[in-house]
């Protein structure tokens, strides 16, 4: 008999991930653990201890990696600023590491010594095999997006994945999302895509421009139509980037339905909150029933549970 698959969709972690966590998750019994990245605060270190927590969990997990993740910290600020010079003028400084040295140094750190650990992804493909269900095909998406109509770390995505513009992206992710062979597919993204609404407390608005405006990644969106247009079905799309709570109030929705898929958004930031005296860690329980519905909720589970 196939049963349903449940899988935790950990947010934006930046720095708030422990051994309570790992023994939560275990415990569960997740048929996988996914990050949608920015493990990190401002610095490679704190993502790299983050990184060795992740490596002890004995449920598969996948990681993709945010903008605050493998990067320096110069490097996060001229993609802030929009400022092509200066991120050109960074990969010509020989005492900031390369992007490819660090993104390997996340990997390392991820990989138990054990030889399980965890596995970081970009327009990569992996098959999730759940004991007495089908299995599904993970697709993770672009690497370190910051959504909006720019691509982000555009240096290290053209040498190391041939990605100049998001057009070559949507194409990257196409071509990923076409080697799919399992009938449920699941996609892992840092940020979500557009089409979403334009306004800051949509899924993917962007709230730190009085313009507001939608910062969904089209490259995404634009291979979700093209899977969607030859008929392949995607379950769901989970994402973050976008932190729950809206600058200037309000707060972003937790999941929506686009065209047949649910898009989760999982970025609760800080992850980890007391209340009534008792910490409570964050994540998402997203479940694909046999029936083939696919639902989201949220848990907050105690840290001394
Ligand atoms: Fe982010």
């Amino acid at each position: 008999m196939t049963r349903k698959v449940e899988l935790a969709i950990v947010g934006d972690v930046h720095l708030a991930f422990g051994p309570a966590d790992v023994r939560t998750l275990d415990a569960h019994g997740y048929d996988a653990i996914l990050f949608v990245g920015d493990l990190s605060g401002y610095g490679e270190a704190g993502g790299l201890e983050v990184a060795r927590v992740i490596a002890t969990l004995r449920t598969p997990a996948f990681v993709i990696p945010g903008n605050h993740d493998a990067v320096h910290v110069s490097q996060l600020g001229a993609e802030v600023l929009e400022s092509d010079r200066v991120v050109d003028a960074l990969e010509r400084v020989p005492a900031v590491r390369s992007q490819e040295q660090r993104v390997e140094a996340l990997a390392r750190a991820l990989r138990a010594e054990t030889g399980r650990g965890a596995i970081l992804g970009g327009y990569s493909r992996h098959r999730l095999e759940p004991t007495d269900a089908p299995p599904i095909d993970l697709v993770i998406g672009r690497p370190h997006s910051m959504g909006g109509p720019r691509l982000a770390f555009r240096p290290y995505l053209a040498r190391a994945f041939g990605v100049h513009d998001l057009a070559a992206s949507a194409d990257r992710l196409d071509a990923v999302l076409r080697e799919c062979t399992a009938e449920r597919v699941v996609v892992l993204a840092h940020n979500g895509p557009l089409g979403l609404g334009a306004r800051k407390t949509d899924m993917f608005g962007c709230d730190f421009r009085a313009s507001e405006g939608d910062f969904g990644d089209p490259d995404l969106r634009d291979a979700l139509d093209r899977a969607r247009a030859r008929g392949q079905q995607i379950a769901a799309v989970v994402a973050g980037h976008m932190h729950h709570r809206v600058r200037g109030g309000g707060k972003r929705p937790m999941q929506r339905e686009l065209d047949g898929t649910l898009i989760v958004n999982a970025a609760r930031v800080p992850r980890v909150i007391t209340r009534q005296g008792r910490e409570l860690r964050h994540h998402v329980r997203l479940t694909l029933e046999a029936d083939g519905r696919v639902h989201a909720e949220e848990v907050l589970a105690p840290s001394d549970a």
